[in-house]
This record gives structure tokens, C-alpha cells and sequence, in this order.
């Protein structure tokens, strides 16, 4: 505790609730996903291309921080369920990211993905948070959310302009599943 005061400690706690954490990237998904619809050419890709890097480092974290403990809190076929809901996700992504962003090809595949990224996201804040934060204790909670934080910084989850072309942002490029690779080594240093 080191002497903070016990309003800073306080902060500090909730600041790492995994929970929150995780609810906070799925919120700034949600907004990504009109970031998409809302652009055209270059910036669509480039909108879309962050998108992919923030679905890489959350989904990752998900599968390796969030899975284990809500298998044991949600139980296993909730857990088995989300991780097959990502991986569906996944294979669809693989074939977005072959196509011209500009084409209706493109839109209509793009909102079948959307569509589902979004309902499991909810399935994760009905099914499977609740049980998590009831079953865990907050310094477990704690635990989870510096993990997933650690991760956040080597891999920027949200646009930040200064971000381009750092060193920081550039192992999030290439194909999804190489990002997935990236993201998970760097979660098994945590
Ligand atoms: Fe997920
Ligand atoms: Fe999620």
C-alpha cells in the first residue's frame, strides 16, 4: 500500500479491475466498428487495419487471462463457447482482410462480422463477466487487469497519433492470425 493515500488506492483498484478494463475496450470496438462504416479508401483501411490490432491484443487477452478464471467461475461450456465464438471470428477476418475495403463485397461480409464480434462481446458482459467479478476476489480481479495492461502498452488497443510508425504499433501489423501469434507471446512474458 506504501502509504497512498486511500482515495489514490482506491483508484488504483478500480483501474485494474480486469472487468472494467475489458469493458473499456469493448466500448472503444464498438466505436471502431463506426469508424469503419463511416470512412471510405485509405482511411478506411487504415481504420479497419486498427481495428484488427485491437481485436488481436482483446481477444488474446480474453482467451488467456479471462478464460482460465471463468471456467472456473462461469463454468466450462460458457468458456468453451466464447473461445469458439472467437475463433469463428477469426476465420472471417482472415477473408476480410483479403478483399478491397471499398467493395460491397467487402460491407456485406464486414456487417456479418460485425454483427457477431458484437453479440459475443455481449455474451461476454452477460454470461460470463458477472459470474468473474462475483467469483473472484479483487485482488485476483487486480491481477488479471495488470496483465492485460502490460500488454495495452506494448500494443496501442485504440488510434493514437503518435502511435504511427513506432516501434510500438509495428508489431501489430500483417495478417490477423500473425498479430494473434504476436500478441500472445508477448502475454506469456506477463
Ligand atoms: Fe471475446
Ligand atoms: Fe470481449
Amino acid at each position: 500500500m506504501g502509504g497512498a493515500p486511500k482515495d489514490m488506492d482506491q483508484a488504483a483498484r478500480q483501474d485494474d479491475d480486469v472487468v472494467a478494463l475489458l469493458l473499456e475496450q469493448h466500448s472503444m470496438i464498438r466505436e471502431q466498428f463506426g469508424t469503419v462504416n463511416g470512412s471510405r479508401g485509405a482511411l478506411k483501411q487504415k481504420a479497419f487495419d486498427e481495428l484488427r490490432a485491437m481485436l488481436a491484443v482483446h481477444e488474446t487477452a480474453e482467451e488467456m487471462i479471462v478464460r482460465p478464471a471463468a471456467a472456473d467461475t462461469a463454468g466450462k461450456a460458457e468458456a468453451d463457447a466464447r473461445n469458439q465464438e472467437e475463433a469463428a471470428a477469426t476465420k472471417v477476418l482472415a477473408d476480410l482482410e483479403k478483399m478491397d475495403v471499398d467493395s460491397t463485397e467487402f460491407d456485406t461480409k464486414f456487417a456479418e462480422f460485425q454483427r457477431s464480434v458484437l453479440a459475443h462481446a455481449e455474451h461476454e458482459e452477460n454470461e460470463e463477466f458477472p459470474p468473474l467479478r462475483a467469483g473472484k476476489s479483487e485482488e485476483e480481479l487486480r491481477t488479471m487487469g495488470q496483465r492485460l495492461r502490460s500488454v495495452e502498452k506494448m500494443a496501442p488497443t485504440h488510434p493514437h497519433p503518435t502511435a504511427a510508425g513506432s516501434p510500438k504499433a509495428q508489431w501489430l501489423t500483417g495478417p490477423f492470425a500473425s498479430m494473434m501469434d504476436r500478441a500472445r507471446d508477448a502475454l506469456s512474458r506477463t
